[in-house]
């Protein structure tokens, strides 16, 4: 993993086609917390080659600020896999952050790509770790996510794919990510679930995937706050529209915030002064240690985001 960014919100992922100059010169200024430059599934087999050198020049030579940047290379089953890796780790330079893999199927596929950028690391000299983000988009690799979550230290997120996953299942579906009204429920709930447990288990940040119905924002806060209740901490972004409203559903609200801090503050002092309680009223609810640790998240997840306490 990259120390600069394990840690760093990716509440907003968003996908631009390596291919595609125009998308890539807009990228840095979108508002993501997180870019990936696409060779995968976004380009054109006939582009992918030709993508490679025009994603290098995008990151050397644009102001990412502060985004985490991230590649998606091919999957290993293509033939463009290894190449991807090579010319565009070996190219980069320090300012990409990580590479992401798709279709991930076992930790070996994991192993593979850590040992790859270990031996490019050795060569080139580079000071900071690459990390690795793994896509869970077949049926192989939702059984194997566990095992996955484990293979490699620099890995950072762990992200399901939805689209991918409904052609994996033959699920009866031609968008990828949405709502089915038609299911009494969420289709995917079991999915997340066991990718969340996976994920949490080993410290990964947890990134749900893409909704493809770009102009429907509403049915977008809608669905990416199925993900956000459950746990997760992002979801990929499509379109620059998309951007605002993720990052607006994967951030405490300011009155979710303050209350995280008023009850760490109460709990405090019930365990300190006075009959040193471990379980106190804090207005009509009772607190406890687990109550701080729930606030603690709150107040990670807040301040990474940039926000502050109400004055109060
Ligand atoms: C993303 O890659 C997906 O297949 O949904
Ligand atoms: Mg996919």
């Amino acid at each position: 993993m990259s120390e600069r960014t394990k840690n760093l919100p990716r509440r907003s992922c968003h996908a631009t086609p390596g291919s595609n100059e125009k998308m890539l010169g807009k990228a840095p200024g979108l508002g993501a917390d997180m870019v990936f430059l696409d060779l995968e599934d976004s380009v054109s087999p006939l582009e992918k080659e030709a993508a490679r050198e025009k994603v290098v020049n995008a990151i050397k030579n644009q102001d990412w600020g502060d985004t985490t940047v991230c590649v998606r290379v091919n999957a290993w089953d293509t033939e463009w896999t290894y190449r991807d890796v090579i010319t565009v780790v070996e190219n980069a330079g320090e300012r990409l952050d990580e590479i992401m893999l798709p279709k991930v199927q076992n930790a070996a596929d994991v192993v593979a790509l850590d040992l790859l950028l270990t031996q490019i690391e050795k060569v080139t000299g580079r000071q900071s770790r690459v990390g690795i983000e793994a896509q869970i988009e077949t049926a192989q690799g939702l059984i194997n996510v566990e095992e996955i979550c484990a293979a490699s230290d620099r890995l950072e997120t762990i992200i399901f794919g939805p689209a991918d996953f409904a052609a994996s299942t033959e699920m009866p579906v031609l968008t990828g990510g949405v709502q089915i009204p038609e299911y009494p429920g969420d289709h995917f709930h079991y999915v997340f679930s066991k990718i969340l447990m996976a994920g949490r288990a080993n410290g990964l940040q947890v990134i749900d995937g893409p909704f493809l119905k770009i102009r429907e924002l509403d049915a977008l806060r809608d669905y990416a706050m199925r993900s956000r209740i459950l746990g997760f901490d992002g979801k990929w972004s499509l379109h620059p529209d998309q951007v605002k409203v993720i990052n607006e559903v994967y951030t405490p609200t300011q009155e979710q915030f303050d209350k995280a801090f008023d009850i760490l503050d109460a709990y405090e002092k019930a365990t300190t002064e006075g009959e040193r309680r471990g379980a106190v009223m804090f207005g009509d609810e009772m607190i406890d240690e687990a109550s701080r640790k729930m606030a603690n998240k709150f107040v990670s997840r807040g301040s990474r985001a940039g926000m502050s306490r109400s004055a109060g």
